[in-house]
């Protein structure tokens, strides 16, 4: 399923983020943040996915989508297949903005949450009108660059718009991934809730420098995992017997002190100024803007040298990447905008069919 007109409510980050994509990849979209600034924050991110997207297409990108700032939520909504809302993280705020898009998006759009945790069920409840179209999206910075997007349905979700969302994220070259069970945090921010937790304590107890903690991960596990996930690297490490046989060697671990995982640091300002200092002697030298430069061409770099392996398949994230340059190349080649191409295709179908839980 293809899309013609996308909304995004907010802008920052992650709004920008998803603004970013649905443009390149030829989708019109009308925007709704209140910032005054919103517009110039969103361009600098448009420049910085441009530039990405220029490695991944030399030969040219598609045509651009059209960026419309709206002076309502309403008017941004009007006529959208696609709402994502991107709104900072508090229930609260969830559920009015929520509330007003419900009332005025077309009853077929979907209506895709960013939060990072709170529960699809505990932010439909403000929706009225049609809660069933709510999933939540999940994607993870830069979103326009990688593809994974958790959906996770509410208890009032209908599993067609679950459907559909796939379809629509897929269609912009995402990895839709469905959460089987909703849970706060998903999948993805609950194992970086982890992983996060055990970095602070590390960095409290002065075990490790914040620099030298992350050259642990992006020297060593941090390349396995781009490619291999957790699982198929571990299964590798058990040699020749595989899986049982790394669970047989570290399975007792899990009893020994080797995490606190159930412990969490306090978070004071003594905390909080720690992590920030050193992170300032290890990046200072860089602005932000650098920073998300040398990871765009990090990224992009990554995603092609796994699209060339296995073969010539690709592996993982590179197989995707291959197939979404491909249609993106035959895009800009046609030298016509998807959202011509979509406007013949199929409209949106309605994902109102049976009131069954998803
Ligand atoms: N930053 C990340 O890495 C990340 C990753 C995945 C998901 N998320 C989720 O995405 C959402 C947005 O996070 P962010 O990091 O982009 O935050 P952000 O603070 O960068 O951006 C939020 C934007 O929302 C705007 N906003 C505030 N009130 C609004 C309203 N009533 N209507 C429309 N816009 C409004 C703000 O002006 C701001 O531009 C959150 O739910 C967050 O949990 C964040």
């Amino acid at each position: 399923m293809t899309i013609t007109k996308a909304a995004a409510v907010g802008g920052g980050v992650i709004g920008a983020g998803w603004v970013a994509r649905l443009l390149l990849n030829g989708i019109d979209v009308s925007i709704f943040d209140p910032d005054p600034e919103a517009s110039r924050k969103v361009s600098e991110v448009m420049k910085g996915a441009r530039r990405a997207y220029k490695r991944m297409l030399p030969d040219g990108l598609p045509k651009e989508g059209k960026l419309t700032f709206a002076k309502t939520i309403a008017e941004a909504v009007t006529d959208a297949d696609l709402i994502q809302e991107s709104v900072p993280e508090r229930l609260d705020l969830k559920h009015k903005v929520l509330a007003e898009i419900d009332l005025h998006a077309p009853a077929n759009a979907i209506v895709g949450s960013s939060t990072s945790g709170i529960k699809p069920s505990d932010m439909q409840v403000a929706m009225k009108k049609h809660p069933e179209r709510l999933v939540v999206a999940h994607p993870f910075n830069p979103v326009y660059l990688l593809p994974i997007v958790e959906i996770v349905g509410g208890a009032q979700t209908f599993p067609e718009a679950i459907e559909v969302a796939k379809e629509i994220y897929a269609s912009i070259g995402m990895k839709p991934v469905v959460i089987r069970k909703e849970i706060e945090a998903f999948v993805g921010d609950r194992l970086l809730e982890a992983a996060w937790r055990e970095a602070l304590w590390l960095i409290k107890d002065g075990i490790c420098s914040v620099e030298e903690l992350d050259d642990i991960m992006r020297y060593g596990f941090g390349l396995r995992w781009a490619q291999m996930g957790m699982f198929q690297v571990y299964r590798v490490a058990g040699g020749e017997a595989g899986m049982r046989h790394f669970m047989a060697q570290f399975g007792p671990c899990l009893k020994w002190p080797w995490t606190k995982l159930m412990d969490v640091p306090e978070f004071n300002d003594e905390l909080v100024d720690l992590i920030a200092s050193q992170s300032d002697d290890q990046s200072a030298q860089w602005s932000i803007r650098e920073l998300e430069k040398i990871r765009d061409e990090n990224l992009v770099g990554i995603m092609d040298v796994l699209s060339k392996t296995n073969k010539g398949k690709g592996w993982g994230a590179g197989a995707l990447h291959k197939d979404y340059v491909k249609r993106l190349g035959k895009l800009a080649a046609a030298k016509k905008p998807v959202s011509k191409a979509a406007a013949k295709a199929k409209a949106a179908k309605p994902v109102k069919k049976k009131a069954k839980k998803a």
